[in-house]
């Protein structure tokens, strides 16, 4: 049988989890794949720390283009994370006309232009499975399984850190610093946590799944994003009597008129809503296609195993390709893509307002919403606790960001108000037809 030569960018968690599931499963990748793959190129920062690690010592380098222009080197797998140098490195690889696995959704998201277009121009395979929901297989159903249907919308609970530390708040009704501090130390969270609870890598993660739904890559940079630091106890008590779960959700749509909607931000999910029960680090897609309906996908987003199951698994789709040119899939094409404006975003929301509890106050809260067209669905008061200022939720009807915000504004002028309103996005699950 022949022996394809891999080149691995990279020999972290994710490196080695594919080195160690190419050797434990050797025999099986080989049968599917139709050649033996063989890691012939390990890039590290310091190769003397990582010997005795899974890849023979004079196969470790610290030279990471030395990997990619290897001439035993037939396909690459970029798991070395980052902008640069993966940016430089992925395109050689492309540019020599190698095909090239990576997990890289930071890469594929801010940089990905570049990169699909030169997989294009050159016929070369550009796979990225690991890079959205690790071990879900979620890019490829999207890619193959529902290639009939106008994907009309996407909805994701896509960052593992944020969803454990929301249960974690929600079922031991702790707040979110001592949450997020326990884990960091039990190695839940990162040392710098910044990328996954801002929202960032979640926002990578929905970049790509709108690239791989419409075609579109939009500019990450003006993406609004948020993410979990602002949820309180307060309000995951109010979410829990209302019948609600607190996600950090991304929802990602195309408009009638082409453009892209990609919201990323804590979210209120309504408990029949197939992505309320996900909890954990656990993470889950749904997926609307016009012809199918509703397609979910559930699984570990994460870790060691997960990620490498499915950067093996695009490594044996680009060695069936590169073996067998004839079955090699059409190349993806991805142009860039016009963001819709958050104005125009509709959606129902939650707001928690401090209101001054006397005569009137509540009558002049409501008035100002209607007055700036938004229609209340139901709403709660709590007593006040003795500051004077009772607690009131109002849950909206749909209406658009632009009303919102000065409704928001409006708000927080007014006397009785004390301090911004709680404003959360809410999410009922969607009417799908039988
Ligand atoms: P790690 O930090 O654990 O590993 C990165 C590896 O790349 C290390 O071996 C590092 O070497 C090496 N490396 C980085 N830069 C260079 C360089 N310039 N030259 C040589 N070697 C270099 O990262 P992960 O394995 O966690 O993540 C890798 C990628 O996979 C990232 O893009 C990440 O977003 C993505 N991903 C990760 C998941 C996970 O669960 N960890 C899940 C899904 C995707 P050294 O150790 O010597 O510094
Ligand atoms: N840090 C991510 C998470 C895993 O917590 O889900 C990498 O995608």
């Amino acid at each position: 049988m022949k022996t394809l030569g891999v080149g691995l960018l990279g020999l972290g968690t994710v490196g080695a989890g594919v080195a160690e599931v190419l050797t434990r499963h050797a025999d099986r990748v080989a049968a599917r794949a139709g050649a033996r793959l063989e890691i012939v190129r390990a890039a590290v920062h310091d190769p003397a720390l990582f010997r005795g690690r899974g890849v023979p010592d004079d196969r470790l380098t610290d030279d990471a283009a030395s990997v990619v222009a290897h001439p035993e080197v037939d396909l690459v797998v970029e798991v070395m994370g980052g902008l640069d140098p993966a940016h430089g490195l992925v395109r050689a690889a492309l540019d020599a006309g190698r095909p090239v696995v990576s997990a890289n959704k930071a890469l594929l998201a801010e940089r990905g232009q570049d990169l699909f277009e030169a997989a294009e121009a050159r016929g070369v395979e550009l796979r990225f499975e690991a890079s959205v929901a690790g071990g879900i297989p979620v890019l490829l159903s999207l890619r193959d399984g529902l290639a009939a249907n106008r994907i009309e919308s996407i909805y994701g609970i896509l960052n593992g850190t944020c969803n454990y530390i929301l249960t974690r708040m929600e079922q031991e009704r702790r707040p979110f610093d001592a949450v997020l501090a326990e884990a960091q130390a039990s190695g839940y969270a990162e040392a710098n946590p910044s990328t996954d609870i801002d929202g960032i890598d979640t926002a990578h993660k929905a970049v790509v799944l709108a690239a791989l739904a419409y075609g579109k890559l939009v500019p990450f940079a003006e993406l609004p994003i948020e993410g979990i630091r602002r949820i309180t106890l307060a309000d995951l008590d109010f979410a829990r009597e209302l019948g609600y779960a607190a996600k950090l959700l991304a929802v990602v749509r195309e408009s009638a008129d082409g453009e892209i909607e990609i919201r990323v931000e804590p979210t209120f999910v309504h408990g029949d809503h197939m992505l309320a029960s996900v909890s954990g680090v656990f993470n889950a897609v749904k997926i609307h296609g016009d012809v199918v309906g509703d397609t979910f996908y559930h699984g570990r987003g994460a870790g060691r195993e997960p990620t490498a199951s499915a950067v093996v698994s695009d490594l044996i789709r680009v060695a069936r390709g590169r073996l067998h040119p004839e079955i090699r899939p059409e190349p993806l094409h991805v142009a860039p893509g016009v963001l819709m404006p958050r104005d125009e975003w509709v959606s129902r929301a939650y707001l928690r307002v401090a209101l001054l509890d006397q005569p009137g106050s509540l009558s002049k809260a409501a008035g100002t919403l209607g007055a700036h067209g938004i229609s209340i669905a139901s709403f709660i008061q709590k007593e006040s606790t003795g500051n004077g200022f009772a607690s009131v939720v109002f849950l909206t009807h749909p209406a658009t960001e632009r009303a919102l915000g000065q409704a928001l504004a409006s708000l927080e002028a007014l006397p009785e108000v004390d301090g911004p309103p709680v404003r959360i996005r809410i999410e009922d699950e969607p009417e799908t037809e039988e």
